[in-house]
């Protein structure tokens, strides 16, 4: 049998998968996920992390196990109680697939999530990046796992001049890991690989004297990894002005259920929306109550204004107390539901971020 070659010995794209291993084994992070490698929590904790920074992630996925510690006990809850564990982590859609998913494998997969990266894409809320993620930590299926992270360590060490991001840049990447990943821990690679992006690899002011990738590093060598990734100029973020009503009658609030297919479906919120030109934030409400639940209403004091970011866009929301006026009853037109609720009940009703500060704000 021949003898093992030396790091020494080893070609630039072996040199790069041996000295990233050789790294993951001392220093790769301890997570929840990581201790009991299962593929069902390894699926919840990937569809978690799209978008989501491990940090926050954590409590939430460690609340869910408790919730939820089989796909079984997923499938046989409700999408309130799916939304309501989810609360606060963003991007609803990944819940509610979640859940939808784990219908369909209990019912038609006998409880087993499939172990390829193509089945895995069949289910609702798995893309090509997070079906890569699930079939190789959990199955050992030897597929690369795309994401932000893996994109801006290539980026940097084989100096790609296209715009991170565009699709020459991926398909670039794309080949790249495909003939650098381990064969034997495909799962360990894409996760290393994650790992130097979250901790060493940062998008700014990257820590190059703890990085073991430094040697094979064409940016390091050149001293210009700030110069990578190469960015593409981003068009300005929109800011949007919005009203939203807190309709009061008899000690009790009204709020609607949002449609499930819109920007956080199926969560709860105090009606209204965007201003417009040349309204004032009364009108706006005004117009918007009409328009959403047919109903008239007087606009009272603001209540508060709130404001968040979210990923394409950002808010800032001003919550005024209003009154029906007249025999105007508000009736459903695009919403699906719709409830008269005790101000101290409202925490039982999931919503997204700004309507649970007014809602937190009518408790003081
Ligand atoms: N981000 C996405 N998936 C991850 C994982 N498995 N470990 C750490 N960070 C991640």
């Amino acid at each position: 049998m021949p003898a093992a070659a030396s790091s020494s010995e080893l070609g630039s794209d072996q040199q790069f998968t041996f000295r990233l291993l050789d790294w993951y084994g001392d220093h790769a992070r301890v997570l929840p996920w990581r201790e009991e490698v299962t593929p069902y929590r390894t699926w919840v904790s990937e569809i978690m992390l799209q978008q989501t920074r491990v940090e926050t992630v954590i409590p939430y996925f460690l609340r869910w196990m408790k919730r939820f510690p089989t796909v079984e006990a997923l499938a046989k809850s409700t999408e309130q109680e799916v939304l309501q564990t989810w609360e606060g982590l963003g991007y609803y859609s990944r819940a509610r697939n979640l859940y939808k998913a784990a219908r369909v494998i209990v019912d038609q997969l006998d409880g087993k999530l499939p172990d390829t990266a193509s089945e895995l894409g069949d289910l609702p809320g798995i893309g090509k990046y997070t079906a890569g993620a699930i079939s190789s930590i959990a199955f050992g299926e030897v597929q690369i796992a795309l994401d932000g992270n893996l994109k801006r360590v290539i980026a940097r060490t084989d100096a790609i001049d296209l715009p991170i991001g565009s699709s020459q840049a991926d398909n670039a990447i794309s080949d790249i890991l495909t003939k650098r990943i381990d064969k034997y821990r495909p799962g360990d690679f894409n996760q290393a690989l994650m790992d130097i992006g979250a901790t060493i690899c940062l998008p700014s002011k990257p820590l190059c004297g703890q990085c073991p990738l430094r040697t094979v590093c064409a940016a390091f060598q050149q001293d210009r990894q700030n110069e990578y990734p190469v960015v593409a100029k981003k068009p300005p973020i929109p800011h949007f002005t919005v009203a939203a009503a807190v309709i009061e009658c008899e000690g009790r609030v009204l709020i609607v259920q949002r449609p499930a297919d819109k920007l956080l479906g199926s969560l709860w919120e105090f009606p209204g929306g965007k201003l417009e030109e040349g309204e004032t934030l009364p009108e706006c409400l005004q117009r918007e109550i009409r328009e959403e639940l047919d109903a008239e209403i007087i606009v009272g004091e603001e209540v508060g204004v709130f404001r968040h970011a979210y990923t394409h866009f950002r808010v800032t929301l001003h919550a005024y107390r209003c009154k029906i006026t007249g025999s105007s009853e508000p009736r459903l037109i695009e919403a699906q539901d719709l409830r008269w609720v005790d101000p101290t009940e409202l925490s039982a009703y999931p919503m997204g971020k700004l309507d649970r500060l007014i809602s937190m704000q009518l408790q003081v």
